[in-house]
């Protein structure tokens, strides 16, 4: 099977084809579509046959629970068994938008679909498409990122096609994402609000509307023995195929730093990669650089992460160097990400010896 590449206006999203993408979901099938934060593989939420389908065409492991995407508040009510005061609170403030909300699953909620926990992950996207899909499809549509398990999650829908396009009915191409960082995920199970995953929505903002909010340790500690609690922040996920390392410190030890690693890669003959920014791109001599993007616009750093470690699997390189990025607001979610990418390999300059 060859899926069905759609390109759908945002602003206008076409009636017959959100209907028969909403057809094949209500028939069982898989249609992967674009969010603000990056693009879902989609599959009928009620059905365990469609949830069952997802983990197979990501070849993700089926622990790994999904989220259910609604496109309505009073669609909520049926699939939890309690709302706290403080998820309605937090909802009223960013739903429709890049949050998603763990809560107690009601009984018509399938297993498969929430991993076997007892608990439920729900997220309203503001993605017009997204959105129309959604309704489309009866109002519930599973959906994890729509990358093969292990991969970056795709920002565009060429991303999706290269990792599933062999293995699912149709994917609605509405462009690039906005925000490109998978939303935040926040806890209702436990008695104070906890942080599983970091996004666009920061611990701040979330501290700023609920009073006390918790991040998970396993966040927090890169011990083995502390597991996070979303099951899918233990994966070493986001990968590139060449070896990550994230290099911290003022700007100049960095350059230094990185130039020196590839002087020395290349005297082996092997090519490294250098993840840069428009400011520091052409102070790096030797390699195969790329910018990420100005590093006075943090938000274009978060939605090019994904897209340039992505491109750095097409090139022949032995290792990637990474400048670090703790911005002001994105920065907790970015480093996250690209030290998840790097499985933790982070060289801090100032303690290391300048090369
Ligand atoms: O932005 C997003 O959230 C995107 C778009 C498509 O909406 N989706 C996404 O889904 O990132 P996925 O499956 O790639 O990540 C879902 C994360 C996983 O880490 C999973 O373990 C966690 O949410 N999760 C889901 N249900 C959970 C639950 N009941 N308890 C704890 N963690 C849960
Ligand atoms: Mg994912």
């Amino acid at each position: 099977m060859r899926a069905e590449v759609v390109v759908v206006d945002k602003k206008n999203p076409d009636r017959s084809v959100m209907e028969k993408a909403g057809r094949i979901l209500k028939n069982g099938g898989l249609v992967a579509f674009p969010t603000e934060t990056v693009y879902g593989l989609g599959g009928n939420a009620l059905d365990p046959k469609a949830s069952m389908k997802i983990y197979a065409a990501k070849g993700r492991p089926s622990d790994n629970p999904l989220i259910i995407h609604i496109a309505e508040f009073g669609k909520l009510g049926a699939i939890v068994s309690d709302i706290p005061e403080k998820a309605k609170i937090l909802a009223k403030k960013y739903w429709p938008g890049p949050l998603t909300m763990i809560l107690p699953k009601a009984d018509i909620v399938p297993r498969e679909t929430t991993g076997g926990l007892d608990s439920v992950a729900v997220r309203f996207p503001s993605d017009p498409i997204a959105q129309s899909l959604i309704r489309a499809a009866g109002g519930y549509v599973a959906a994890p990122s729509a990358n093969t398990s292990g991969r970056p999650s795709p920002t565009l829908a060429e991303h999706v096609e290269e990792d599933l396009g062999d293995a699912i009915d149709m994917i609605l191409d509405g462009g690039p994402v906005g925000i490109g960082l998978e939303s935040t995920i926040v806890d209702f199970t436990e008695e104070i609000p906890v942080v599983l995953r970091p996004g666009y929505i920061s611990l701040e903002m979330l501290k700023e509307t609920l009073g006390e909010v918790r991040m998970d340790k396993g966040l927090l500690i890169t011990d083995s023995s502390v597991h996070p609690k979303a099951p899918g922040m233990k994966y070493r996920h986001y990968a590139p195929k060449a070896d990550l390392s994230v290099v911290e410190g003022s700007a100049e030890k960095v350059i230094r730093y990185i130039n020196a690693a590839a002087a020395e890669a290349k005297e082996r003959g092997e090519t490294v990669g250098i993840l840069a920014t428009d400011e520091t791109a052409s102070r790096y001599k030797k390699g195969i650089v790329r910018s990420i993007g100005s590093r006075a616009d943090e938000e274009e750093i978060a939605r090019h992460l994904y897209e340039v470690l992505r491109n750095f699997d097409s090139d022949e390189v032995s290792a990637i160097y990474s400048e670090a990025f703790y911005t002001p607001k994105m920065g907790q979610a970015i480093m996250n990400r690209l030290l998840k990418a790097a499985g933790h390999k982070i060289i801090h300059i100032s303690e290391e010896e300048e090369k």
